[in-house]
């Protein structure tokens, strides 16, 4: 269902949660009286809301600012309430979910703040740090996240960092949003979500780079790209799954599958040979400072 920006949509009165304490097995049926606003409906406001609508959340209390209208049609099949620009209903919201860009977000958040000072506000934005979200939003609750994509299909990994005003309450009102989306670790310190995005965030690219390699070169060895494909993919959730479910650590668990003058010592030395390991890490910091670069290029 689209809404034509109504300034007077009738939103029910939120009722507070007796949320619990602060636990990782929230359940959504915690923020079942809340209601959720979404700042941007692309991919990750899509992964949070399928998750929500799937774990019982009710449609009527989902609603989601989307400038974009063939993005609002693709959501609204959803049943949540899809708005084109920020309006009244926005001061209901205990919640107010950012899922815009990072070079959007400090002109979408003039147009919200002023409805949402009350809210509770979370941030998946890469790079926006905690005191330009409390300059912009005006909120004194913040908690900055960063997820990855596989939350989509309830395997992500986020990382969380809530500001000293946050509570307990907030937090758990937090998980169980993100209950359906996969698992979470609330950090310590701000700066450790440039880490974060360097490994879980951009992740899943790293992972499909390599992929790409192991299919491509079954191909060259004359597989099917069908038989490449299920090969590749099967090993990397196979190994997966072996790494964590075993007490060893990852570099125990190669040594183990490596027989001295095997195929697999061939292949590893050559990976050696190549300083594989030290390009790729290389490669995560080249993503941990750009992680950094964004915090300063869009956080003025
Ligand atoms: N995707 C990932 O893997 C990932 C991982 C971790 C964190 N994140 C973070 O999540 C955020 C969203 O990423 P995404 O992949 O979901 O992006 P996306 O698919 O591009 O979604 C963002 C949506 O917000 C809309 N938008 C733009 N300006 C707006 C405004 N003023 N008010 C409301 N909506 C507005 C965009 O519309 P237009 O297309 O018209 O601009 C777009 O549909 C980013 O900050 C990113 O850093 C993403």
């Amino acid at each position: 269902m689209s809404h034509p920006v109504p300034q007077d949509n009738p939103i029910p009165t939120p009722t507070p949660s007796a949320a619990p304490g602060l636990t990782t097995t929230a359940s959504p049926n915690n923020t079942s009286h809340h209601t959720i606003a979404f700042v941007g409906g692309g991919n990750m406001a899509s992964a949070i809301l399928g998750g929500l609508l799937k774990s019982g959340f009710a449609a009527e209390r989902l609603h989601v600012i989307e400038p974009l209208a063939s993005q609002r049609l693709q959501l609204e099949p959803l049943g949540v309430q899809v708005w084109a620009q920020p309006a009244a209903f926005l001061s209901q919201a205990d919640l107010i979910i950012w899922a815009v860009k990072p070079q959007v977000f400090k002109a979408a958040a003039q147009d919200v703040a002023p409805w949402t000072h009350q809210a509770l506000h979370l941030s998946v934005a890469a790079g926006i740090t905690m005191a330009s979200l409390s300059a912009w939003l005006q909120a004194p609750r913040v908690v900055r996240a960063m997820p990855n994509t596989p939350a989509l299909v309830g395997l992500g990994q986020t990382g969380l960092f809530a500001n000293a005003a946050v509570s307990p309450e907030d937090k758990t009102l937090i998980e169980a949003v993100l209950q359906s989306t996969g698992e979470w670790v609330w950090l310590a310190n701000e700066s450790l979500l440039d880490a974060v995005t360097a490994i879980s965030g951009s992740g899943p690219a790293y992972v499909f780079y390599f992929l790409e390699a192991m299919c491509s070169a079954g191909e060259s060895m004359g597989l099917s790209r069908q038989e490449a494909k299920q090969l590749a993919i099967g090993t990397l959730l196979g190994a997966g799954q072996l790494a964590a479910q075993s007490a060893e650590t990852p570099a125990v668990l190669r040594e183990r599958v490596t027989s001295k003058g095997g195929t697999t010592q061939a292949a590893l030395e050559h990976m050696n040979q190549q300083a594989l390991g030290e390009h790729f890490q290389a490669a995560m910091w080249a993503a941990h400072r750009r992680a950094q670069a964004l915090g300063v290029e869009f956080g003025h």
